[in-house]
């Protein structure tokens, strides 16, 4: 492939080679406080095959001047800027060695190992921890290679949506990929979650369209998809990465795209008749045409008579010129009242960087940018999802949220299933969200202020607008999408072996009856748990007993 990830032939050959180190290492129990200078000393004394990119160019201790700031840069939630326990030391590695040395290292000398590509974690997983732990930062592994003429592309693990999305509109213009809107999303999590936008409607969600993966297992071997199993393949399409090992590089299948795309957004608020719009949304927006796709972002609004109001954005993607859409929506959702002013035509790239927020003719440069354009704030998301339409008077019921205190910067965003999503079967990959959902649901909240009480405060508020919607969404189990982890729906126990069943209590809502095998793949790959969190998958193996 290239420089960073050798060929199979070449990996297959380099996994010998890894294995014949780890027994050299031989594992010696972790003991004193200067833990962390071993592990040190065991990367640097780790063989690494070229000395141009030795790994001490890219070990950082909290002594190292840089430290703080290549902690900090993905941090993408301030909630967990200040977290008491910080990584003793952050890798970033240019080669695979550097995260072999990282695995192996780690375990000998007893930590734990956080792997970030994004950091995107709605809960800060990928860069917190309460055990001594290393952070293995991918910033350096975002290499990305479009084949344009067989329409894949290998993407390193560490490369954002954005740079996958400009790399792809730099080969083709009729090619896209269908992941998330927000350009600076990790591939590493994003793709290893599932992983949306607003092609999901025709072509599923991002884990749908990975074919090939690399990643490092926890005795350091480098894998690919035949050498890892259709198992292991199949756990990382969905499960997370983060309980299985290191995934390194992604495999993808690009899809075709028209070169006109139409985009629009049109805001309605209560007293334009919100409420009966969303009604009729409700009944149509899983059932359209596959090329359209209408999502809806609620927030509070102020009218036209000053008072506080609920806007219902209805942002939307169609795969066509405006001359096709505008008979569609006059024949399936002529209540939104589209016209043709309200619509923008332009190419699949333009149609990213409209829904990203640039509209002001930004080139497309921008997409690789890793700074989040409208800045970092503290903040908290949830998921829910919409198997039978929400009456009117439960809406109305929701819409009090938003002017409370705290829903002045908040957001719950409507985004429709059908076509594609209908026929994936449930168990094709972990994420089992298929037939049977209307749409999808996600809540944030977000605020500015420092301090435990603002934050409580706000958490609260959509502990309750949660809590309210429990009566409107699915149950037994009540799902939630895993790449907008909540912790509060369930998490493994801090100290010791975590159960199956105990695990459950979250691992349905993810995975329904997926959860099982992801079970079965982690026992098989990691019995011992080394690559935990507190929602990672359980190993069914506790103290070597299998159970
Ligand atoms: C502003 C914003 C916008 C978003 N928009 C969308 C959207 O449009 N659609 C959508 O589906 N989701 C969206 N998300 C959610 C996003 O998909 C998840 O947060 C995703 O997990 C982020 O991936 P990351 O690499 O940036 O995060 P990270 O925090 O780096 O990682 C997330 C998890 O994956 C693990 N991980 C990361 N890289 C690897 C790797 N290489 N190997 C193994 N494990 C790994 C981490 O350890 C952690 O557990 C959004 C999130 C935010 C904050
Ligand atoms: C790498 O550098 C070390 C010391 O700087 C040297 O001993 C070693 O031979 C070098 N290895 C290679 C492969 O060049
Ligand atoms: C910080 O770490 C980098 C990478 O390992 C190293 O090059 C640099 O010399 C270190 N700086 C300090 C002040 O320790
Ligand atoms: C983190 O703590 C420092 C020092 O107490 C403070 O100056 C800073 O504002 C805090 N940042 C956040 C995001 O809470
Ligand atoms: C397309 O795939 C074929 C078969 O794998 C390969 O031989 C060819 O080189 C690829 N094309 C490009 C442009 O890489
Ligand atoms: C809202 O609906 C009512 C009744 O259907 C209608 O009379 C009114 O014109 C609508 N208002 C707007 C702004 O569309
Ligand atoms: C909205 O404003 C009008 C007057 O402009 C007032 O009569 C009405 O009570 C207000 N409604 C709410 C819900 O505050
Ligand atoms: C990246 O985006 C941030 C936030 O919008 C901005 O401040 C910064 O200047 C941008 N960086 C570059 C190189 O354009």
């Amino acid at each position: 492939m290239h420089n960073n990830t050798p060929s199979t032939k070449m990996m297959r050959l380099s996994s010998y080679f890894v294995v014949a180190i780890a027994l050299l290492f031989s594992f010696t129990p972790s003991s004193s406080a200067n833990t962390h200078e071993n592990f040190v000393q065991c990367l640097y004394n780790y063989p690494h095959n070229n000395n141009v990119t030795s790994i001490s160019n890219v070990v950082y201790t909290q002594a190292n001047s840089s430290y703080s700031s290549i902690l900090d840069f993905s941090i993408q939630n301030l909630r967990f800027s200040n977290a008491s326990s910080k990584p003793l030391v952050i890798v970033t590695p240019l080669t695979v060695s550097h995260i072999q040395a990282t695995i192996i290292c780690s375990q000998r000398y007893g930590m734990q190992i956080r792997t970030r590509s994004g950091g995107h974690d709605y809960e800060g997983l990928s860069y917190v921890a309460k055990d001594p732990f290393v952070v293995l930062d991918l910033i350096n592994l975002r290499k990305i290679e479009v084949d344009a003429e067989n329409s894949t592309a290998w993407v390193l693990a560490g490369a954002t949506i954005g740079e996958l999305y400009y790399s792809i509109s730099q080969k083709s213009k009729t090619l896209g990929f269908p992941a998330g809107v927000c350009p600076p999303v990790g591939t590493g999590g994003h793709f290893s979650g599932g992983g949306y936008g607003f092609l999901m409607r025709k072509f599923g969600l991002a884990a749908d369209n990975v074919i090939d993966a690399h990643i490092v297992d926890v005795k350091g071997n480098l894998l690919d998809r035949e050498a890892m199993g259709e198992d292991l393949f199949w756990a990382i399409r969905g499960g997370g990465g983060a309980s299985f090992g290191v995934i390194v590089a992604w495999k993808i299948k690009l899809v075709s795209v028209p070169s006109t795309v139409t985009v629009f957004r049109v805001p309605r608020t209560l007293e334009q008749n919100a409420t009966e719009i969303v009604h009729k949304w409700q009944l149509v927006a899983n059932k359209l045409d596959e090329d359209l796709t209408i999502r809806i972002n609620f927030g509070r609004a102020t009218s036209e008579n000053g008072n506080l109001t609920v806007q219902a954005q209805f942002e939307s993607m169609y795969l066509g010129g405006v001359d096709q859409l505008i008979p569609l929506m006059q024949e399936s959702f002529p209540e939104l009242g589209l016209v043709r002013e309200d619509c923008i035509e332009t190419s699949w790239i333009g149609s990213i960087l409209y829904m990203a927020g640039f509209t002001n003719g930004e080139s497309t440069d921008v997409l690789l940018n890793r700074t989040q354009a409208n800045g970092v704030s503290f903040n908290k998301g949830k998921s829910d999802y919409v198997r039978d339409p929400i009456p009117d008077v439960g809406l109305e019921g929701l819409w009090p949220f938003f002017f409370e205190d705290e829903g002045q910067s908040s957001f719950v965003q409507f985004t429709p299933y059908g076509s594609r999503m209908d026929e994936i079967s449930e168990s094709e990959i972990p994420f089992p969200h298929r037939a049977g959902n209307i749409f999808h649901i996600q809540y944030g909240v977000s605020w500015q202020e420092e301090g435990d009480e603002e934050a409580q405060r706000h958490i609260n508020w959509i502990r309750r607008m949660y809590s309210y919607m429990e009566t409107y969404v699915s149950k037994s189990p009540r799902a939630a999408y895993l790449n907008y982890r909540d912790l509060d729906i369930g998490v493994n126990n801090n100290k010791g072996y975590t159960s199956y069943s105990q695990a459950s209590v979250w691992g349905l809502k993810y995975f329904k009856n997926n959860f099982n095998r992801l079970a079965r793949v982690k026992t098989n790959v990691d019995p011992l748990n080394f690559f935990r969190n507190e929602q990672s998958i359980p190993s069914l193996v506790s103290k070597g007993r299998k159970l």
